[in-house]
């Protein structure tokens, strides 16, 4: 396998404050206290005591991702010694898990007429309501009438259509289709539930989720996500985002989250670290969490407005990592979502997608965070880190 790596950027950008819900930059205290303090006293971090508590939350996370290449390796290497799986089935990828209409859709993108539009009649949606946000306040505001109208009067009144096309105007190049069969999640969710009860060691998913797994310590990568992600979706978003990575997938990131009344219920407003996401709604049963989307990273948030797109499950939402979106809070149950961050290294290797510069490369473990040493990028790697 070729080695990946991770930017440098990881060790001070994007650390993410939960009590604030405030992504900060960490170089020292002095520039931390010039950058946020004035941002955090209006968040009500208004004492001293209050903001050397941030600054110690800040230091533990730092020293997290420090230790993770390591702390992952030892986990894996734990898990595989004392977990005994209970559907030991479910981590070897078989088309029998996927749904019919995903296979239609990766036969169209194989046969030599594949075009864009022919793969868009095939994702059949069936939004429901659509809601806007305004994301500042997530105020609801029902969906202007005049948008209903246009997109009506455009599609003929054919449902389908009416509906695929309202969802792909209101969130640009977010596509819902059936990605695995009821099957399938309901023995996936069976197999992670036993490993959450299992005294195997775990590690949290990413920063923002408190709850779920990280599939590859777990042993999914090899038989599961590489084959999914390189046979049935790298057709797909060749196709559907070949102007973002989508043709030159070649690593990823894959985890589980879990959302439960007592645990996180929702994930706030942010980007993922990918060119190109998936997020399967797998189950079990719960109401509410939609996921609701905003503007381009680069969008100013005052010039956001959100619309909530509803997931039900076996649904994959596929979107651009850059795309701002969030997780709406469950009102009940329990609710699990498969995530695959996909990333190119021939794009983020000219810029690194979170600290928006050209990635200074740190040996990390696995895919890392999908960074390849090229030509062109070898005078950036960082010897004081590796
Ligand atoms: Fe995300």
């Amino acid at each position: 396998m070729e080695r990946f790596y991770t930017c440098n950027c990881y060790f001070r950008d994007n650390i993410f404050l939960e009590e604030y819900k405030l992504h900060v930059r960490f170089v020292s205290e002095s520039q931390f206290r010039d950058d946020y303090q004035n941002i955090l006293r209006s968040l009500g971090c208004v004492s001293e005591s209050q903001f050397r508590d941030v600054i110690g939350k800040i230091h533990a996370e730092i020293e997290r991702r420090q230790n993770y290449k390591l702390k992952s390796a030892e986990r894996a290497a734990t898990i595989k010694e004392i977990y005994k799986p209970l559907h030991q089935h479910v981590y070897h990828l078989q088309e029998s898990f996927l749904a019919p209409e995903l296979l239609q859709m990766v036969k169209h993108c194989a046969s030599t007429d594949a075009t864009v539009e022919g793969l868009m009649k095939l994702i059949q949606t069936e939004a429901g309501e659509l809601l806007l946000y305004s994301c500042s306040n997530l105020n609801r505001l029902t969906i202007k009438s005049w948008e209903i109208n246009h997109i009506n009067n455009n599609n003929n009144n054919n449902n389908n259509n009416k509906n695929l096309f309202t969802l792909y105007f209101a969130a640009p190049r977010v596509f819902r289709f059936p990605v695995f069969r009821k099957e399938f999640c309901n023995d996936l969710i069976e197999e992670l539930e036993h490993f959450e009860q299992s005294d195997a060691p775990k590690g949290r998913p990413n920063t923002m989720n408190n709850y779920g797994i990280l599939l590859n310590e777990l042993g999914f990568d090899e038989s599961f996500i590489t084959p999914l992600r390189e046979v049935y979706l790298r057709p797909l978003t060749a196709l559907l985002y070949s102007d973002c990575g989508g043709s030159c997938l070649d690593s990823h990131k894959a985890f589980v989250v879990k959302y439960a009344m007592r645990e996180d219920l929702e994930l706030c407003y942010h980007y993922d670290n990918a060119e190109v996401t998936l997020n399967v709604s797998l189950g079990k049963d719960f109401t509410e969490g939609n996921l609701f989307f905003g503007g381009m990273r680069q969008v100013p948030l005052s010039e956001t407005e959100c619309v909530e797109v509803e997931h039900h499950v076996t649904e994959g939402l596929l979107h651009r990592g850059q795309h701002m979106h969030g997780a709406l809070p469950i009102s009940s149950g329990t609710r699990w979502n498969l995530i695959i961050w996909m990333r190119a290294s021939r794009e983020r290797n000219k810029l690194c997608p979170m600290c928006g510069k050209r990635p200074t490369l740190v040996e990390s473990y696995g895919f890392s965070d999908g960074f390849t040493m090229d030509p062109d990028t070898s005078r950036n790697v960082s010897c004081s880190l590796t």
